[in-house]
């Protein structure tokens, strides 16, 4: 006979269902991922690197329940079809890992908009698999929360992490060897990010769909790939000897490589919008005049520019004036995914 598992003792012996919360933070990357070596297993082609922020988070509950006849999801007070077929898959491995079936109440919320180029599905994934792996007594390690994470959003992998992490794009065919690890705390280095948002509505092409069309049809879609490592090397550099002109030139080159390989796909992807481009000539500018300050962007059109902490009032009142900024968000650097014991976002969320 199997023997009972913590969760299946638990839920024979307790009178309340295991429940459990966790939170994890936003990603940037500096270094960027675009293209997948594998869309099953969502390997990704190249490596990454980014910074984790302190004030955009998603925060999850799992509850499981006996009574559910299928695993149910909502997100910011809604109960979500989409969101629920794309977690799906992370919560059958999970609970296969743990050795139960009981089915899952998963309540999330955000506190920044949804899939509009924010990272949502990043700090989504890793909060799910954190607060999962409380709820199934696991204990996994970060390395494979990380791999857990990934399938779901390539991104997430790097939430686990706080401050500085590298995604590596990995070799191995079943995938275990993509995975991010820690590159720094964030106090190793004090950066702040403002965040110029322009659009908060959900991106017309998403990133899965992005990457596939551009590795299909982009010329220049094998050059990207080789020319990852490079960046890869000098941005970690960059970040050991705390050189921020270092940084703030392969950081932008990135992103702009980014943005010129996915336009440069048929049909080409425009994520950017006439505000995107009038924040990227205010930050040279900025920057021509001596202010630490550089930009990314990721599939959405908001603006999201780093900079040292001395200047970050400067650098937000310079985004919050051009034309088409709707909100200016800022952030230092944040921590990794971790469990709470209690979340008042979300018990005050009415649960499906
Ligand atoms: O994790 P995904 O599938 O949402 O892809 C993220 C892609 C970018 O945000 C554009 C780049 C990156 O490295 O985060």
């Amino acid at each position: 006979m199997a023997t009972a598992t913590t969760t299946d003792r638990h839920m024979i012996e307790g009178t309340t269902n295991p429940s459990a919360l966790a939170v994890a933070h936003a990603n940037f990357a500096l270094i960027k991922y675009w293209g997948k070596r594998d869309v099953a297993l969502n390997l990704p082609d190249v490596g990454s690197i980014s910074i984790t922020l302190e004030a955009l988070w998603t925060k999850t509950r799992v509850t499981l329940d006996t009574t559910l006849a299928d695993d149910a999801f909502e997100l910011d007070g809604r109960s979500d079809a989409d969101a629920a077929r794309r977690v799906s898959g992370t919560l059958a491995q999970m609970r296969k890992m743990a050795g139960v079936e009981t089915r899952a109440r998963i309540v999330s919320c955000n506190n920044f908009p949804t899939g509009a180029g924010l990272a949502s599905s990043a700090s989504g994934f890793a909060a799910l698999v954190t607060a999962l792996d409380c709820a199934l007594s696991l204990g996994l390690s970060p390395a494979r929360l990380s791999e857990l994470a990934r399938m779901g959003s390539g991104s997430a992998a790097r939430s686990i992490y706080g401050g500085f992490a590298e995604m590596q794009r990995g070799g191995r065919v079943d995938g275990s060897d993509s995975v991010a690890h820690a590159l720094h705390e964030r106090d190793f280095w004090a950066l702040e990010v403002v965040i110029a948002v322009s659009d908060r509505r959900r991106k017309a092409v998403g990133s899965t769909e992005g990457m596939l069309r551009t590795a299909r049809t982009s010329p220049f879609y094998s050059a990207w790939v080789e020319n990852q490592a490079l960046d890869l090397a000098l941005a970690r550099r960059a970040i050991a000897q705390r050189d921020f002109e270092a940084l703030a030139d392969v950081s932008e080159a990135s992103a702009l490589a980014m943005h010129g390989l996915a336009m440069s796909a048929r049909p080409g992807l425009l994520y950017f919008n006439a505000t995107t481009m009038e924040c990227l000539h205010r930050v040279r500018a900025l920057r021509a005049r001596g202010i630490a300050v550089f930009f990314t962007v990721d599939a959405g059109p908001q603006v999201k520019a780093v900079c040292l902490p001395a200047h970050a009032d400067e650098v937000a009142d310079a985004l919050a004036d051009v034309a088409g900024v709707g909100e200016v968000l800022r952030s230092g650097l944040g921590p990794g995914a971790h469990c709470l014991r209690s979340c008042p976002e979300l018990d005050s969320e009415p649960i499906a």
